[in-house]
């Protein structure tokens, strides 16, 4: 379901503001690696929804990356919302107008046209573990058979998880106890519940992860 209230609050490192352009300090080390990345992951003339796209400073980013790409950015919070589509001016209409989307609502795929990929960077461990279980419930509805979600963050991997992540993971606890680092097993078991399978691990700078899984449903 589309929402248009500001219920969610970002909760972010801080933003600096240009008119209703906000820019984030790690989308902007970030946004260059995850577009390329990307790039390289997404079918020709795709249309890709982003979920939780903060300043759509990423959202830009990709499509400049891969002008043939459709993006339908999506963010359930006001601010946020009004800052991706300041930022879509530059993006000479492949950037359409920003969904007020919240991924634990019920049925939110019913709202949305059909997508080719999802898109969906640094939200699910900042967000109670149900914003993870709706992105998945979610994307299994939206997706057709071999399309795939595609996940950006910081991810625990048992004893192979850095130092910097299980630091990470203890603030965002202290910050609100229902969020957290998530185990990559666990977001595995979920996509599996829904129909999906990892299909690729890719390592990205400061110990994020660029993960996909594919419904193979
Ligand atoms: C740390 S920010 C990440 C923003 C952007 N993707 C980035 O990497 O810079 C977390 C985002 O998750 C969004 N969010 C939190 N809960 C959500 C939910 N239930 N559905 C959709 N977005 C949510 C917030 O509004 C916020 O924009």
């Amino acid at each position: 379901m589309i929402s248009s209230s500001s219920s969610i609050e970002p909760a972010l490192e801080a933003r600096s503001r240009a008119g209703h352009r906000l820019s984030s300090a790690s989308a902007g080390r970030n946004k260059a690696v995850i577009a390329s990345t990307l790039a390289g992951l997404l079918p020709r003339h795709a249309r890709v929804l982003e979920v939780a796209s903060g300043t759509g400073e990423h959202a830009l980013a990709c499509v400049e990356a891969r002008p043939d790409l459709t993006w339908i950015p999506s963010e359930p919070n006001d601010d946020s919302r009004a800052s991706v589509d300041a930022w879509a001016i530059e993006a000479g209409g492949r950037m359409q107008p920003c969904l007020g989307l919240d991924v634990t609502s019920a049925d939110w795929p019913r709202s949305i046209d059909a997508v080719d990929a999802i898109f969906c960077a640094n939200m699910i461990h900042i967000a109670p573990w149900e914003a993870c279980e709706g992105l998945f419930a979610g994307a299994s509805g939206l997706l057709a058979t071999g399309r795939k979600l595609h996940l950006y963050g910081p991810f625990k991997e048992g004893d192979h998880t850095a130092q910097s992540n299980l630091d990470f993971d203890e603030s965002l606890k202290r910050r609100d106890p229902r969020w957290g680092v998530r185990a990559l097993d666990d977001v595995d078991v979920l996509a599996e519940r829904h129909g999906f399978a990892r299909e690729s691990r890719i390592e990205m700078p400061a110990n994020n992860l660029l993960v996909s899984w594919v419904n193979s449903s």
